[in-house]
C-alpha cells in the first residue's frame, strides 16, 4: 500500500460515502437545519446521540441555546433537500421558507421535517469541543416515524426500504443497493 504522510481531512473523500442525517433546532428565536455525516450513536441506555458541529455552523449555537436538536433520516429520494440544507447558511436565508420545509414542533420545541422516515427528538446532555468541531451529546426522548418507511414489531423499529441517503462527497449521493443485503446471523 502507498500512504501519505501528509494530508488535508478536508479532502479525504476516500471516507465517503457516509450515511446522511439532517438535524433541526430551535431557539425560540432562530430555526437551525443543517446536514450532517459526522453523528455518531453512543449509549444504549440513556439513549445517547451525538453531533460533530463546525462552531461555524449558524445551527451550532442555535442547538446550544436551544438546548435541544432533532435528528432527521431521509430516503434516497430526498438527496437534493439534504444537499440544499447542507450547502445553505441560516445566518443568510431562512431555509424554512426557501425550501418550503414543512414541519411541527416536538414538546421539545425541536423542528420535526414531515418528508422524513424517522426523526429522533433529542434533548441536550453535554458538550465537548473536539478540535475545530463541537461533539453535541443528547438523549433521545421520542422517536418519529413513517409508516410507510418504517414497522414497529414489539421492541424493533425496522427499516422497510433500505435506499437512504449516503453522500459520496464533492456534492455526489449514492445509496444501498437492496440486491446486496445478506443475512449472516439469525435474530
Ligand atoms: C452531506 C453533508 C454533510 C455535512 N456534514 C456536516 C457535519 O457532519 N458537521 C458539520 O459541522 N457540517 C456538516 N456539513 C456542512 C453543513 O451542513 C453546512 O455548512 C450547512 O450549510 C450549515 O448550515 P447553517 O449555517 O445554517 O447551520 C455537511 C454538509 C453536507 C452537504
Amino acid at each position: 500500500m502507498k500512504v501519505l504522510e501528509k494530508f488535508n481531512f478536508k479532502t479525504l473523500y476516500a471516507v465517503y460515502p457516509m450515511s446522511a442525517v439532517v438535524a433541526t433546532a430551535y431557539d425560540g428565536e432562530n430555526k437551525a437545519v443543517m446536514s450532517l455525516v459526522w453523528y455518531t450513536p453512543l449509549s444504549f441506555d440513556p439513549p445517547l446521540y451525538g453531533i460533530s458541529v463546525s462552531p461555524k455552523r449558524f445551527s451550532h449555537d442555535v442547538i446550544l441555546r436551544a438546548r435541544a436538536f432533532a435528528v432527521h433520516y431521509f430516503h434516497y429520494e430526498h438527496s437534493d433537500f439534504v444537499e440544499k440544507v447542507g450547502s445553505t447558511s441560516g445566518r443568510f436565508i431562512d431555509k424554512y421558507k426557501e425550501f418550503n420545509i414543512d414541519f411541527f414542533l416536538s414538546p421539545l420545541r425541536n423542528p420535526i421535517i414531515k418528508g422524513a422516515f424517522l426523526a429522533l427528538d433529542c434533548y441536550y446532555t453535554e458538550h465537548f469541543t473536539l478540535g475545530d468541531h463541537t461533539l453535541i451529546v443528547g438523549e433521545i426522548q421520542r422517536v418519529y416515524y413513517d409508516e410507510n418507511f418504517v414497522e414497529v414489531k414489539g421492541d424493533y423499529i425496522l427499516l422497510k426500504d433500505k435506499r437512504t441517503v449516503f453522500y459520496a462527497g464533492m456534492g455526489e449521493y449514492i445509496t444501498s443497493d437492496p440486491k446486496t443485503l445478506i443475512k449472516l446471523r439469525k435474530v
